[in-house]
């Protein structure tokens, strides 16, 4: 298949074309990123000369009809993807989130091409902690951020693209991803990228905030199936049994790096700032056959610790500009 990888210059993306090439070398890569501050050339480098790259924005017309005409099926990861950027400027989600992926469907409706897309299980709002439930894919739409606001549109239109025009497309909502390239602004690499340049760690709020942890890998291996076997217009929750509190998460953190447990700050809550997202992956489980392979958190974060160790010139350049823009709004 000729595959055309929107955002595949970000860390899903990145990880996406990698594990492309390396498990399913039958399928030709093209990648459309806009090269955001988010989207990294380098995060492509050992594969560069196997994937077409094009450098435009899934919200050009003309740019995307041509890509979708010469693709068999397009995986839409293009976003603009971070809560709190979402809260200091809402503007550019609209425009990548909403229109963009109003884009990337008027081509495949008029060039009858499969799309896949991707989104979070933030689309669902947040569980209480002592919650019994999950996250299924009957549960009512229900966001907090503009971010996840914009995702729960950008879902809905693919829905609606499905139904109203028989687009050939599916849906995937999933959790919280962690692993190599993810942007230092992420809870994570943040943290690591924190001791490893000598700042102390910081957690929102108390830290009682959980999410549902999903290697990066196994994200991508579950949208590699769906993409094979998934049932045009249905949606998929993908989520490894993952959850883990924020406080724990920094205590793993700091112990994988030698660190006194205490050795980190509370500081500013988000805004608005979900307690606790949960995933039922019964469906991709039992349909698809679909199995995490990271299964024990801490062996993954080890893996991403030594991964954050190894490649400081990956992240080193973005690094001060994050710290910087995040003191500035007490966090
Ligand atoms: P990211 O911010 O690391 O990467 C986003 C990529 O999209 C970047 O390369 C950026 O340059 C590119 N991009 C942004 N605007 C663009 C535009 N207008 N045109 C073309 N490219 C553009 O994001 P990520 O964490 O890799 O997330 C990828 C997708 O997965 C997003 O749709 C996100 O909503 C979804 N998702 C993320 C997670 C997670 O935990 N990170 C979980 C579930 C779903
Ligand atoms: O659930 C899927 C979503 O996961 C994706 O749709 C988003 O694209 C992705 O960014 C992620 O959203 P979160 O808001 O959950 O991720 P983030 O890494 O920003 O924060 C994770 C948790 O850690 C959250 O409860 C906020 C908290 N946090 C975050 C940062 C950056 C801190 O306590 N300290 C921090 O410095």
């Amino acid at each position: 298949m000729r595959l055309l990888v929107t955002g595949g210059a970000g860390f899903i993306g990145a990880n996406f074309v990698h594990q492309t090439l390396r498990e399913h070398p039958e399928h030709e890569v093209t990648v459309l990123d806009a090269l955001t501050y988010a989207g990294n050339e380098a995060s492509l480098a050992p594969v560069r000369d196997r994937i077409g790259f094009v450098h435009g924005s899934v919200s050009d017309a003309d740019l995307v009809d041509r890509l979708v005409a010469g693709a068999d099926a397009v995986v839409h990861f293009a976003a603009e993807s971070h809560n709190d950027n979402s809260l200091a400027d809402p503007r550019p989600f609209l425009d990548t989130n909403v229109i963009g992926t109003f884009t990337l469907l008027e081509a495949v409706r008029r060039h009858g091409v499969r799309l896949h897309h991707i989104s979070t299980d933030e689309v669902y709002g947040d569980l209480e902690l002592d919650d019994p439930g999950r996250f299924t894919p009957e549960t009512p739409y229900n966001p907090s951020s503009p971010y996840s606001s914009t995702k729960a549109s950008s879902d809905l239109l693919v829905r609606a693209w499905v139904r109203s025009f028989g687009v050939h497309a599916t849906i995937s909502n999933c959790s919280n991803n962690y692993g190599p390239y993810q942007h230092v602004e992420k809870f994570i690499p943040r943290q690591i990228t924190n001791v490893l340049t000598g700042r102390r760690p910081k957690l929102y709020g108390a830290g009682a905030n959980v999410r549902d942890w999903i290697h990066v890998e196994d994200h991508n291996a579950a949208v590699h199936l769906i993409l094979e076997k998934g049932r045009a217009g249905e949606t998929y929750l993908i989520g490894a049994d993952g959850e883990v509190n924020n406080r724990d998460v920094l205590a793993a953190v700091l112990e994988l790096l030698g660190q006194p447990a205490d050795a980190y700050d509370h500081v500013t809550d988000r805004a608005g700032h979900d307690l606790r997202y949960a995933i039922d992956a019964g469906k991709l489980r039992e349909e698809l056959g679909w199995e995490p392979l990271y299964t024990d958190f801490r062996d993954g974060l080890a893996a991403t610790v030594a991964w954050y160790r190894e490649n400081e010139q990956w992240w080193r350049p973005l690094k001060d500009q994050v710290e910087a823009a995040y003191s500035a709004r007490g966090q």
